[in-house]
């Protein structure tokens, strides 16, 4: 039988209870290899929901932003990531995440404000009620999943630090911790992963600050311990483990649009007859419906048009794809 063993770090650079935290999670893939393998399995030792640890994030159901649909299991929402820091597999984020270091944590918001200031994580849980939503996410590999957020509107956030008239633009920037990120040695992306929002999307009630899904704390490999979700937007617009937040008057450089322009614009709204030059946007998969489900169709601004869709009004959305 093979052992997983934990990953060498130097003491140095952790504190005990990140030890801890780091043993217990290993003693745990151990454990479930094991028992995967017994099972005379061919489930990966992720395969079983590793999350039960997670701490709960009370919240109130708002049910003006809770969609019908049935909510995508928590285990497809934790075991099939895009966090490109980590790898580009689906499973790389699950596997891998897990050693980032979440605590202490600190968001600058600088700029054009009146006040900038730095926010600690726990000022941040604090700030505003937290709130249960559903949202659809649609990434922009043509895939989609249904999940129960937990947070608040980022204009909660973004109204503390007073923005400035010259404030027209909010970019948002990722962690980078070189000795946990596997995937910042591979060059997919010039990092960090920068993204960025016009002013008026980032206060959009909808644009949320999210801290939680289904009802716990985020896991790592969905963006702990904050991240946005701006879901009539693709995925990628919506960064995960944010450590900065800068008013712009100029329209900031993204990753995506840095690294294929022609392929990823800066607005990325949802829009089935825009296709992306490799493929269609017409209809997307269903995470957990398994590979031969029908597929759905995608709506223009994910289903979201009627909330958002006055922001673009006489803007061309072919060209500001
Ligand atoms: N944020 C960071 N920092 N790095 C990433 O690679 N991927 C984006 C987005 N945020 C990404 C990121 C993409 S492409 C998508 S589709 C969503 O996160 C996926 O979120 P999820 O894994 O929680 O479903």
């Amino acid at each position: 039988m093979s052992v997983i063993l934990p990953p060498s770090i130097a003491p140095s650079e952790i504190t005990p209870e990140e030890i801890w935290q780091s043993r217990r999670r290993w003693l745990r893939l151990a454990g479930l290899g094991a028992v995967a393998l017994g099972a005379g399995g061919l489930a990966p030792a992720w395969a079983a929901n590793a999350d039960e640890s997670r701490d709960a994030l009370p919240a109130t159901a708002n049910s003006d932003y809770r969609l019908a649909d049935k909510p995508t299991s928590e285990k497809d929402i934790t075991s099939y990531n895009n966090f490109y820091e980590f790898g580009t597999g689906k499973t790389d984020p699950m596997e891998y995440a897990g050693d980032m270091v979440i605590r202490p944590w600190t968001v600058s918001i600088e700029g054009e404000v009146a006040k900038p200031r730095v926010f600690d994580i726990d000022d941040l849980l604090a700030l505003a009620p937290m709130e249960d939503r559903i949202y659809r996410l649609r990434c922009v590999e043509a895939w989609s999943m249904v999940i129960p957020w937990v947070g608040y509107s980022l204009s909660n956030l973004l109204k503390q630090v007073e923005p400035t008239g010259n404030a027209k633009f909010v970019e948002f920037t990722t962690a980078m911790q070189p000795e946990h990120m596997p995937g910042l040695r591979a060059g997919i992306l010039d990092w960090p992963y920068v993204e960025a929002l016009r002013i008026d999307e980032a206060m959009h009630p909808l644009t949320m600050l999210v801290f939680g899904l289904y009802g716990k704390v985020l896991p790592n490999q969905n963006g702990a311990p904050l991240r946005v979700a701006i879901p009539w937007k693709y995925g990628f617009k919506s960064g995960k483990s944010i450590v900065r937040i800068r008013f712009t008057e100029k329209m900031p450089m993204t990753s995506w649009v840095k690294a294929a322009a022609n392929e990823y614009g800066f607005f990325a709204n949802v829009n089935p007859d825009v296709p992306h030059p490799r493929w269609s946007q017409a209809t997307e998969r269903r995470i957990g419906e398994g590979f031969f489900a029908p597929r759905a169709k995608t709506l223009p601004f994910n289903g979201y048009g009627e909330q958002v869709a006055g922001l673009y009004q006489g803007m061309d959305l072919r060209r500001n794809y």
